[in-house]
């Protein structure tokens, strides 16, 4: 006779799509995620979020998964209802909830823990976490305050300064100051930046709105387009350098995995931007480890564990560098919250490379999800 497991599966929300520019990359990081899920601990719940904001239940939502991972999803996901559904900040009424219910005839499905697996704003940004604690629902993942501090790169390098970290030259403004008195923004960053710079929407990912300028006359044009996606701006000295990325997993004891490297064959765009990473052209290549000394290897490591701790980071995240080409001097350019998950992305397989695989991947970040939950449902909220 064999042994009955007892053990009930917890069941997953996978949220994937979402209304940012990373909507495509997303589904193929939730794809990879689904696949690569333990099926014998986890039942998964896919729920998409259109382009347009609007939630679709797992009835529709796998239709937007690629027909490989479709499989491993279990049947009740796939059969239920076709009703819109939205998740509510009431734990009362946490779980997917058919928008019908609101007449109080069903109930929300329940969900054990969720997976955001989406990038960029409304996703990445602690908007979708605020909700999620709101629901008092156990999710992967940072949380509000980790997730908004690592969207914003005005509040990131803030913080990192605040640890320690060594970071490039930079200044920041609001459009407004851009739009009222252009000419002067314009001397200011000239004079305190300087040639090449590179202009940033403060709020965004995937090289969106981002520009390098050489001039004066090419930094209007890079500051004009990045005030078209943000009401904050950011303007950094242009750095000649590698670009270096290190995965970090954990909750108050983060651990750092091998760092990998972005080979760039023949140069052919102005900077190492998001369709270059993703595109598979061969022109790029993800390398792990990178090819540095030891010692610049465990630099890297603890300088990323420290950002993960600057912004109170938890679950995972991935903290991308510049190795300056002359001189050597390590930077911290960035953290990412929610790194893509893909087959060709660097955050598992820079975990492949140091020993975990995707499924041990995720098994541990579904349990700090957990961990975490009962962390923060043991502080009091009244005298
Ligand atoms: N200060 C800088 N100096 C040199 N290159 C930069 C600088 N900032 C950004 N880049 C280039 O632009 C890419 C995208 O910028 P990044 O800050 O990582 O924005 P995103 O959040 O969109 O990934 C980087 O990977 C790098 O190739
Ligand atoms: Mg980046």
């Amino acid at each position: 006779m064999g042994v009955t497991r007892l053990v009930k599966k917890l069941r997953v929300g996978v949220i994937f799509g979402g209304r940012s520019g990373e909507h495509e990359v997303s589904v193929r990081s939730a794809g990879a995620v689904i696949e690569a899920i333990d099926r014998s601990k986890y039942d998964v719940v896919p729920i998409a979020i259109t382009k347009a904001g609007k939630w679709l239940p797992p009835a529709l939502a796998s239709s937007l998964l690629p027909e490989s991972c479709r499989q491993f999803l279990s049947r009740t996901a796939l059969t239920g209802s076709k009703d819109d559904v939205a998740l509510v900040g009431d734990p009362s009424r946490s779980g997917l909830l058919s928008l019908d219910s609101m007449r109080g005839s069903v109930p929300p499905q329940p969900l054990d823990v969720i997976f955001p697996v989406l990038h960029g704003p409304y996703g990445e940004d602690g908007t979708l976490q605020g909700l999620l604690e709101m629901a008092a629902i156990p999710f992967v993942g940072c949380g509000t305050l980790a997730s908004a501090c690592g969207m914003d790169k005005v509040a990131m390098k803030a913080l990192f300064r605040d640890a320690g970290l060594p970071l490039c030259r930079y200044t920041w403004l609001l459009r407004s100051e851009w739009e009222e008195n252009p000419a002067q923004v314009v001397r200011r960053i000239a004079r305190e930046i300087g040639f090449p710079c590179f202009v940033k929407p403060a709020n965004l990912g995937s090289s969106v709105g981002i520009s390098k300028a050489a001039n004066k006359r090419s930094l209007e044009q890079a500051l004009a387009l990045a005030a078209r996606y943000d009401r904050k701006l950011i303007v950094e000295e242009g750095i000649a350098a590698r670009e270096i990325e290190c995965a970090v997993i954990g909750n108050d004891n983060p651990e750092a995995s091998l760092p990998g490297e972005y080979l760039v064959r023949e140069k052919a765009a102005e900077f190492l931007d998001y369709t270059e990473k993703y595109a598979s052209t061969g022109n790029v290549e993800f390398v792990v480890p990178a090819p540095v000394s030891k010692s610049v290897t465990a630099r890297i490591q603890q300088m990323a564990v420290k950002a993960f701790q600057a912004i109170d980071g938890a679950g995972l995240a991935r903290v991308d560098f510049f190795l300056e080409r002359t001189g050597g001097k390590l930077l911290v350019n960035e953290i990412n919250t929610l790194p893509g998950l893909t087959d060709v992305s660097g955050f598992p397989k820079m975990w492949a490379a140091s020993g975990v695989s995707l499924p041990d991947v995720l098994e541990r970040v579904i349990q700090l999800a957990l961990e975490l939950h009962s962390d923060r449902s043991r502080n009091e909220t009244e005298r």
